[in-house]
């Protein structure tokens, strides 16, 4: 474990996409939290999907007027900090969604996170911050896209998650060319995946080929513990240290100690 948070780190942002739906985003976007946490980083977790599993999956009860994520992109006057939760993991502390937010509702501003993230009481605070992304194509997805220096993206290897891999390229092109420079891919990160089935091999292959095999991250094996732990509240790590998934999220820490060095 990585014990040496001496300095200050620049605070580096992770946001988590893809557009289809149920590719492991909000699983990818828990465990990497709690990992990033367990590796000595002060982690604030973002949920901007109003299915707010992040919550679920932390094991964290709201009470209804709680303020969330959203809040800030209803209000200007509220700030981010106002939202966070410690959770019961060291370092690790959750801003939740909001099931109630309309998607579209609220202020037209695709830079509303990137300021809340610019304040003193985020970048003084935290090391990395990381964000769940609805996959829908609007303005909660693009204030990630525009808040973050890395993206990662998970995806099942269907022929339909493919698809939806390349949706979210185009819409990473014309974030990178215009209003987010520093935004780079860190990765496609393979989820549920199982090299004995022969349509996972060819969309791996698929994804390599289109965006380099550098960019190809180590997987996710399927893992019914990984589900499990979810509905407990609990990070892979601390629910099951020995099984399978928490062995492939434990591979991820050298990429992820780059990302956030
Ligand atoms: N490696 C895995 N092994 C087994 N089940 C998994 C794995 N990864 C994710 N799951 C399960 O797959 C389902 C979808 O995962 P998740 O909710 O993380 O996807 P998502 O992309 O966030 O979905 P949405 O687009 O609805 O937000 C969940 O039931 C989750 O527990
Ligand atoms: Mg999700």
């Amino acid at each position: 474990m990585d014990t040496s948070p001496t300095e200050p780190r620049e605070l580096k942002v992770i946001a988590i996409a893809n557009r289809k739906g149920g590719t492991g985003k909000t699983t990818l976007s828990v465990n990497i939290a709690a990992e990033l946490a367990a590796l000595g980083r002060r982690v604030l977790l973002i949920d901007l999907d109003t299915q707010a599993h992040c919550s679920v999956g932390l094991g964290l009860k709201l009470s209804k007027d709680s303020i969330t994520s959203h809040s800030i992109f209803k209000n200007p006057e509220l700030s981010l900090a106002a939202a966070i939760h410690q959770t019961a993991y060291e370092r690790l502390a959750l801003a939740p969604a909001d099931p109630l937010y309309e998607h579209g509702e609220g202020i037209r501003d695709n830079t509303i996170l990137r300021n809340a993230l610019a304040e003193a009481d985020i970048s003084q605070h935290y090391d990395v911050v990381v964000i769940d992304t609805p996959p829908s194509h609007d303005i909660l997805l693009l204030n990630a896209l525009i808040a973050a220096h890395w993206l990662i993206v998970p995806y099942v290897p269907h022929p339909l998650s493919f698809e939806g891999v390349c949706q979210l390229t185009r819409v990473l092109f014309k974030i990178i060319s215009g209003s987010n420079k520093k935004l780079k891919v860190a990765g496609y990160l393979p989820m549920m995946v199982s090299d004995h089935i022969r349509v996972h091999r060819t969309i791996k292959d698929k994804v390599s080929q289109q965006f380099g095999t550098s960019k190809i991250l180590p997987g996710i094996r399927s893992d019914i513990l990984l589900a499990e732990s979810f509905a407990a509240g609990k990070p892979i790590r601390y629910y099951a240290p020995k099984s399978r998934a928490a062995e492939d999220f434990a591979q991820l820490h050298g990429f992820l100690s780059n990302l956030c060095p």
